[in-house]
């Protein structure tokens, strides 16, 4: 008998984070559902534990924007377990007024997108490291970046979302770089236009699109994949 994969998921109360965590539990892996309130943490947890019965799935208290927090978490994490499969960086914010510019941003707003966005999943997956390099078959670690922060195409849209995305990429190609020599690999995931809270109304894309290429990294796709930008399960530009 195989042990059960072991995997932490951010911002997982609601919107593609949770159906990422849905979709993992599904396999008979250990979920960590991570969540910045511990009262929709919990409801989320306690929601998918109800949808699947036997489905291991537990609320980890997690604010990405607080480095006190993710110290304590990642604390929390090892006392309960000895390697970690997988980090999904999922919990994002999107702030920017819609037709905001970049000539008039508040770099208020920029640095506070940067510090959920991008100073988040950095300083998390710094913690976690030791962790991930114990996976067994190799851990793996996907940043949920954003078309919007793809430099190829890049227009005067949504700045500081933007901007956070594009510097998330360059923190996956670093930690690519620097995690590789362990055995772990790290890529970015555009997970399209996705009907939530975020995406809106208006969005062509169900969750279950957008967790498809995140879920599918940390559970089948070949340990050598690293280091790239990805959408529906291919290599796209930075
Ligand atoms: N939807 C799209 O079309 C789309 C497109 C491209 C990329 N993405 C990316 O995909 C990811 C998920 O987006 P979504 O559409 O599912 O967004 P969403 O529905 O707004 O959900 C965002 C999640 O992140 C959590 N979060 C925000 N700040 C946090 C913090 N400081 N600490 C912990 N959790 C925090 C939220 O928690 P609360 O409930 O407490 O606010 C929520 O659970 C994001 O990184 C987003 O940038 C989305």
């Amino acid at each position: 008998m195989t042990t059960p994969k072991t995997f932490l998921v951010t911002g997982a109360n609601k919107g593609i984070g949770y159906e990422i965590a849905r979709q993992l539990a599904k396999t008979g892996a250990r979920v960590f559902l991570g969540a910045r309130d511990a009262g929709r943490g919990q409801a989320a947890a306690g929601k998918l534990k109800a949808e699947q019965g036997g489905a291991t799935v537990e609320f980890l208290a997690l604010d990405v924007s607080d480095p006190a927090s993710i110290e304590s978490a990642a604390d929390a994490l090892a006392s309960k377990i000895d390697t970690l499969d997988g980090l999904i960086n999922n919990a994002g914010i999107l702030d920017d007024e819609g037709g905001a510019s970049i000539l008039a941003t508040d770099l208020d707003l920029i640095r506070r997108t940067l510090e959920t966005n991008t100073f988040g999943p950095l300083y998390l997956t710094q913690k976690l490291a030791p962790l991930l390099a114990k996976a067994p078959d190799g851990g793996r670690v996907v940043n949920l970046s954003s078309g919007l922060g793809q430099l190829s195409d890049m227009e005067d849209s949504h700045p500081a979302y933007s901007i956070s995305k594009t510097a998330l990429n360059a923190v996956t190609r670093q930690l690519a770089s620097a995690l590789g020599k362990k055995g772990v690999a790290v890529n970015s995931v555009c997970p399209g236009w996705v009907k939530t809270d975020m995406g809106g109304e208006g969005a062509p894309r169900t969750v279950e699109q957008g967790a498809d290429t995140p879920v599918w990294l940390v559970t089948e796709a070949p340990a050598s994949l690293t280091g790239e930008f990805l959408r529906d399960r291919k290599s796209i530009p930075w």
